[in-house]
């Protein structure tokens, strides 16, 4: 029995997420619930990594040959230099998410971007392409949604920001890198309110909503919203922001963050294990995993 436990141990695929802080992180419930449920020799652990050690991380990743890694704040554009390939996805949007190492070479993915659109397929049987769509915030998030929404061939694309020069910044950078024809503007109503009648999709990047600061007025007013919309938010504590609530009373369509978070996680275990993800213990074990942390 025992001989067996080691046998086993000596053979655990290791991968886990370089973060910091990484303690309140969902990624380790997730993954190692998925892992049980295929009955996979596989762990996941949580580790607290300052930005000042992320080269010596990687080393170990290298040294000790880990299957693979997620990378959260602050680790996610620093990395780059640290990795032998990119995807397409992470070399637009410039931030790693998923480090997957295939026999001795660090490949970087960015499954944020992939997830988020999983979602909107899965949960909101929306397909972006040749749809108008607004982006709201100019972030690492918003950066990773609306570089994939560039790449799924939407028609329109809107970046509206607090800071209007950071949304300009990220739209330029989508313009000349895929070609979109997009257009930066401001939070104003009156801005806002020149598109919204003919968008199909709204997401907000933003942390406006998010636990334990609910209460608060939406980032889009609540006359502006309508039947033919979805509204995505991409908070996910709670499920249903304010944003979510005041978009259901219009009649339009919404997708939760939780779907994103899910659906990133998804694809990085598909990428580590080559086996397809259990997708609905996976979203259980979020669920449980945010009960616990409110
Ligand atoms: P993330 O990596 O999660 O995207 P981030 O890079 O800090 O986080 O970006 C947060 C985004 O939310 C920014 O676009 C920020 O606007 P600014 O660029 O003007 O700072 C936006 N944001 C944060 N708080 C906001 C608020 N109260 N109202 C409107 N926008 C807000």
């Amino acid at each position: 029995m025992e001989q067996l436990a080691e046998t086993k141990l000596a053979n655990t695929e290791i991968t886990g997420l370089l973060g910091d802080p990484v303690e309140h992180s969902l990624s380790p419930v997730m993954h190692n619930r998925a892992f049980q449920e295929l009955g996979l020799n596989n762990l996941y652990l949580p580790w607290a990594v300052k930005e000042d050690k992320l080269a010596q991380a990687v080393a170990g990743i290298r040294g000790l040959d880990i299957k693979g890694a997620n990378l959260t704040i602050p680790h996610k554009q620093q990395v780059l230099p640290h990795l032998d390939e990119l995807s397409e996805e992470a070399r637009l949007i410039g931030a790693v998410n998923t480090i997957e190492n295939q026999a001795g070479k660090l490949i970087g993915h960015n499954t944020d971007g992939r997830g988020y659109l999983r979602s909107l397929q899965e949960e909101a049987d929306f397909n972006p392409a040749a749809k108008k769509v607004l982006v709201v915030g100019a972030g690492g998030a918003a950066r990773a949604v609306a570089f994939q929404l560039a790449l799924a061939g939407v028609s329109e694309l809107y970046i509206a920001n607090r800071t209007v020069k950071k949304a300009k910044a990220l739209i330029e950078e989508i313009n000349k890198q895929l070609e979109v024809t997009g257009k930066a503007i401001s939070l104003s109503k009156e801005r806002l309110a020149e598109k919204m009648e003919r968008l199909d999709l709204v997401v907000d990047t933003t942390p406006v909503g998010m636990y334990p600061q609910t209460e608060v007025e939406p980032v889009i007013p609540a006359d502006l919203l309508h039947s033919d919309l979805l509204v995505s938010d991409l908070v996910y504590n709670p499920q249903e922001t304010v944003l979510l609530q005041v978009a259901k009373k219009k009649g339009a369509a919404t997708l939760s963050g939780l779907g994103m978070l899910l659906y990133q996680g998804v694809i990085a275990f598909e990428i580590w294990t080559g086996k397809k993800a259990p997708v609905k213990v996976m979203r259980e074990a979020l669920e449980k995993g945010l009960k616990r942390n409110t």
